[in-house]
């Protein structure tokens, strides 16, 4: 949307004094932190790591963030928390410094990497070193037409005939690996190469088709480059897989930071923190370090859809963890009905009330709501249901506050990482609404750092109308 088409609907609609008022509260508590930069944020950091560089869960944590923001701000060990755990690297991180860790994550996709990073501990190398050999053997003496492989209406035809030939071959020859670790990573090796072998690349917010696959949809030719050869790609990735295994002089892969440190294994949940959190212990952690999904449509079900068929889901599957997702997609639906089942069923209808009325009667996010049903009527949105995922990002995000809250200890802290976005024109200072939303519960808002823009600091840029560079920010609250 064009700036003068914005001053319109501000003029027609709504100004949208409620979030100055809201940045007018806060501003004094942002500020840009120069140590975080993208690549300290992100999966960038982590592209050399060893075990990290297995699998490339690009929304991932470095471990250099977890770090930095344990020893800011609870150098002392205790037990943390991820609600929102992805590849597992806050639970890793933390525990290599004595924490105990425990995590949920919806996707099988991240716990499926917490387990094959634990199986990777229990293998003896020797041992993996001989079973690779001998698996390659009965690989080249096998063949079959068996599929392991089962996809689903937006995977199909995602893989070269050959290297789905060898995918299926190769899943199949794992099934007789006798020692249940060794198994898991030799079939984590595949799974950490299937896009490579496909013709689809993960990009951005989509699920990007080469045109080579002749599965048009619409969008401009697209060509990957190289797609790799099966048998050529997953032989790298376990040479990779051998390399960090292998006793060197730099680091030793699952060794805790300092020897008096003794490492508990992480305990990953899988299922929605929206129904796991409730269901927890109230004083419990010391600490939450997470980055929920963002209010920006972005697909996880889609991304990652191959690695999904990979871990057996089917159609069905994909559709029910889309929707279970916290809501960050203009298809998710309303999870309202739910929610109220659940807290009733846990005798909760007076904490449900208290979470209603904080989403219900806060002026910045009424108004968020009702300038995107605007924007909505007056067409000015490029899909129609964005007001209602804004909407419901939020209103679940008010429980997932409040049971953080519930769950830490006096004094514990919570580290988030998100970005704000925007929408037909309208910024949704998503930063600023959480953290207000943290405050009503009960956290002191300590922080709300930004990562540099190389444009000024933010609140040169909140001082206009105009279009400004949305903040990504990492906020910090105290019980
Ligand atoms: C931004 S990523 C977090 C990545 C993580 N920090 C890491 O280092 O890998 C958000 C994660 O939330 C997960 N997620 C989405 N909805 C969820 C839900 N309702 N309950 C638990 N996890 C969910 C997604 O699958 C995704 O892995």
């Amino acid at each position: 949307m064009s700036e003068t088409s914005l001053s319109y609907v501000s003029k027609q609609v709504l100004i949208p004094t409620e979030r100055e008022k809201l940045f007018d509260q806060y501003k004094d508590l942002i500020e840009t932190d120069h140590t975080l930069n993208r690549t300290l944020v992100s999966f960038q950091a982590n592209k050399k790591e060893p075990f990290y560089r297995w699998f490339k869960y690009k929304e991932g944590f470095s471990k250099k963030l977890i770090n930095y923001f344990i020893e800011k701000y609870h150098p002392s060990k205790g037990h943390i928390l991820d609600p929102f755990a992805g590849s597992g690297a806050t639970l890793f991180a933390a525990r290599e410094k004595g924490w105990q860790s425990t995590g949920i994550e919806l996707l099988p996709i991240g716990v499926f990497n917490v387990q094959a990073r634990l199986a990777a501990e229990k293998v003896s190398l020797e041992e993996f070193k001989n079973e690779v050999s001998s698996f390659w053997n009965s690989f080249y003496k096998t063949s079959t037409t068996d599929s392991f492989i089962q996809h689903i209406s937006i995977t199909r035809g995602a893989f070269p005939e050959e290297n789905e030939k060898n995918l299926n071959r190769y899943l199949i020859c794992c099934k007789n690996i006798k020692n249940n670790s060794i198994r898991v990573l030799m079939e984590f090796a595949a799974f950490s190469v299937l896009e490579e072998i496909s013709y689809t690349r993960k990009d951005g917010q989509y699920l990007r088709w080469d045109s080579r696959a002749n599965r048009s949809n619409g969008n401009a030719e697209f060509n990957k480059g190289e797609i790799f050869d099966f048998i050529l790609i997953v032989k790298e990735k376990i040479e990779e897989i051998i390399e960090d295994l292998s006793p060197n002089q730099n680091f030793d892969l699952f060794a805790p930071e300092e020897t008096n440190i003794v490492m508990t294994d992480p305990k990953i949940l899988k299922g929605s923190s929206l129904e796991i959190l409730p269901n927890m212990s109230s004083n419990t952690f010391d600490f939450v370090m997470t980055s929920p999904p963002y209010c920006n449509r972005y697909d996880y079900t889609r991304t990652y859809a191959l690695e999904l068929i990979f871990l057996h889901n089917n159609d069905d599957d994909v559709k029910k963890l889309r929707q279970a997702m916290l809501t960050c997609t203009v298809e998710n639906r309303e999870k309202l009905n739910y929610l109220e089942n659940l807290y009733k069923k846990l005798n909760r209808a007076s904490d449900l009330d208290f979470i209603n009325s904080i989403y219900f009667s806060h002026p910045a996010m009424s108004e968020i709501n009702d300038v995107l049903s605007k924007l909505n009527e007056l067409g000015k949105l490029n899909n129609s249901n964005i007001p209602r995922m804004v909407k419901n990002y939020f209103y679940e995000m008010v429980f997932v506050i409040f049971e953080l809250h519930r769950l830490l200890k006096k004094d514990g802290i919570v580290v988030m990482v998100n970005d704000n976005v925007r929408y037909g024109g309208e910024e949704i200072p998503v930063d600023l609404i959480l953290s207000d939303f943290a405050k009503i519960i009960g956290f002191k808002i300590k922080k709300i750092w930004t990562l540099p823009t190389g444009k000024g600091n933010s609140s040169q840029q909140m001082g206009t109308h105009g279009r400004s560079e949305l903040r990504k920010c990492v906020y910090i609250w105290e019980k």
